[in-house]
């Protein structure tokens, strides 16, 4: 019995010396739960992120649509379960006049989108084919309203047009364009990057827009209320999320919304797929970065809402590169590598374990727009490495976090440093999910996992992984970069040994 218990201690202690990577999970000590709302997307009016990628039309014969909405990008979003949509923008939102987009299409005015492309937008997609669409993916809707260049009774109208039960004007109106019953929208965005291409205000200013807004875009319009987000800090403006808690009463505003993308340079980014190590280094940096800036804006909202009663909302992150080569540079049409799945995966990683602030997040944007999940080309259509970091994620949705200390070493490139190996862990229907990320682009990171406070039995695993960084998809391989089934992490006396090959991304499940 002596001699069982001293191997199994050398065991531990040969097994935790060669770690590189040390983590201990508490699995009963679960308290906060990740909102599934953190697994978000946007949609915008932006090259063809709705024209050819959400919206063909009804009369396309081509593309198989329902309503006009594209059948194969619905059920792989159904797949993914995504939790909510963020529409119609961006800077295209702060343009956007909706009564635009409804009724007889042939009646709809041609307009010109401004910030994306200067291409003329038919509004052929609108309040109705939006919200069609977000019935068709089961998910909930999340409007931008328009700030910028509206009007407080525009956007009060949409609220009653969209949410009003009782007989009005709006709701009246609504069912002559053929919907009886209303569809209770629940977030509402007031504005855009009020301090850019919202308006370019001071935020001394757009408390007072926002107050007024708010105030009309009433509760009673909407049987639970609305949760009005406003227009947040770009990256680490601290002052501009102070000015907001300190001048917002908490009655009218229920979330923060804030911005943060990893770009190397705005004046000089990278190519999508031919960038060098040292490029993925300075991506990778930048999108760890948002660790430091959710705790950043955190500590700053602790102090004017210690209870947490206004959620910090991070509605647009993602990777940004240059466009892909003969693409319209107003398009941002950008492919995705493995590069961009580390950034996923790393991101999620963050924004689980600051769940207790972090309520709700939309990657940038869904289909053929930056970071995007799916990429179409006509007919055709190709999941990227990001979408599978989503689904292999999928198991986060909603369950309890639970807290992880992580001893790790630092992936250094050319000055460039972030930690090897980002981890988030939860529990839901009595299975562990831990998320590994490697971000070390050269070298292979073993790891020890030591669960305390749950009996674990069984382990099953996925990984996403390729032979190199800039690995990607494309309509004519469409398999190059996908999950395959993991049975590398051993489960022994409560540890789990795996080593993470280099720029991979491990799901486990433990139970
Ligand atoms: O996602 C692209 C653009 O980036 C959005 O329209 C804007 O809000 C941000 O600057």
């Amino acid at each position: 019995m002596k001699k069982a218990l001293t191997s199994a201690v050398v065991l531990f202690l040969l097994i935790n010396l060669s770690a590189q990577t040390s983590i201990i999970l508490h699995a009963d000590e679960g308290k906060y739960t990740i909102s599934r709302h953190i697994y978000g997307h946007f949609s915008e009016h932006l090259g063809h992120c709705i024209y050819g990628g959400f919206y063909v039309g009804e009369n396309n014969t081509l593309i198989p649509n329902h309503r006009g909405i594209r059948t194969d990008v619905v059920e792989a979003l159904k797949e993914l379960e995504i939790p909510n949509l963020r529409w119609p923008g961006g800077c295209f939102a702060d343009t956007y006049h909706w009564k635009d987009g409804i009724g007889p299409k042939e009646d709809r005015p041609k307009i010109v989108n401004t910030w994306w492309g200067g291409v003329t937008e038919d509004n052929s997609f609108g309040t109705h084919e939006f919200l069609d669409l977000c019935e068709q993916l089961g998910t909930e809707p999340f409007l931008s309203g328009n700030v910028g260049s509206g009007t407080v009774q525009e956007l009060s109208d949409w609220v009653q047009y969209i949410n009003f039960d009782g007989e009005s004007p709006m709701s009246a109106l609504r069912k002559e364009n053929g919907r009886e019953k209303p569809w209770k929208v629940r977030y509402w965005g007031v504005g855009n990057e009020a301090w850019g291409c919202g308006g370019n205000m001071r935020v001394e200013h757009y408390v007072d827009v926002f107050r007024k807004y708010a105030t009309f875009m009433n509760a009673r319009w909407g049987e639970e209320g609305i949760f009005r987000i406003a227009s947040g800090p770009s990256d680490d403006n601290y002052h501009w999320t102070e000015v907001l808690m300190r001048d917002i009463p908490f009655n009218l505003m229920q979330g923060i919304g804030m911005h943060h993308y990893s770009v190397i340079d705005w004046n000089k980014k990278s190519s999508a797929t031919g960038f060098s190590e040292d490029e993925y280094a300075i991506t990778m940096e930048k999108a760890y970065d948002m660790d430091r800036i959710i705790t950043g804006h955190s500590a700053v909202m602790d102090r004017y809402d210690p209870q947490k009663r206004v959620a910090l909302v991070v509605d647009e992150w993602g990777g940004w590169y240059d466009v892909e080569p003969g693409t319209n540079p107003g398009f941002l049409f950008q492919q995705n590598t493995m590069r961009d799945a580390m950034i996923a995966g790393m991101t999620l990683n963050i924004f689980n374990n600051h769940a207790e602030r972090v309520r709700m997040a939309n990657l940038a944007q869904t289909v053929n727009v930056l970071q995007a999940v799916i990429l179409t080309d006509e007919e055709k259509m190709l999941l990227t490495p990001t979408y599978y970091v989503m689904d292999m994620y999928k198991a986060h949705h909603d369950a309890t976090l639970i807290p992880a200390n992580i001893h790790t070493v630092d992936y250094t490139m050319d000055g460039h440093t972030v930690p090897a190996v980002s981890v988030s862990a939860s529990t839901k229907d009595g299975a562990l999910t831990v998320s590994l990320v490697n971000i070390d682009a050269r070298s292979a990171q073993p790891v020890n996992i030591d669960i305390r406070g749950m009996q674990a039995k069984s382990i099953t695993g996925q990984i996403l992984k390729a032979d190199q960084l800039q690995a990607h998809n494309t309509f004519d391989h469409p398999d190059v970069v996908k999950p395959v089934d993991f049975n590398g992490a051993k489960l022994m006396h409560g540890q789990i040994q795996v080593t993470l090959p280099p720029f991979s991304v491990v799901v486990l499940q433990v139970k």
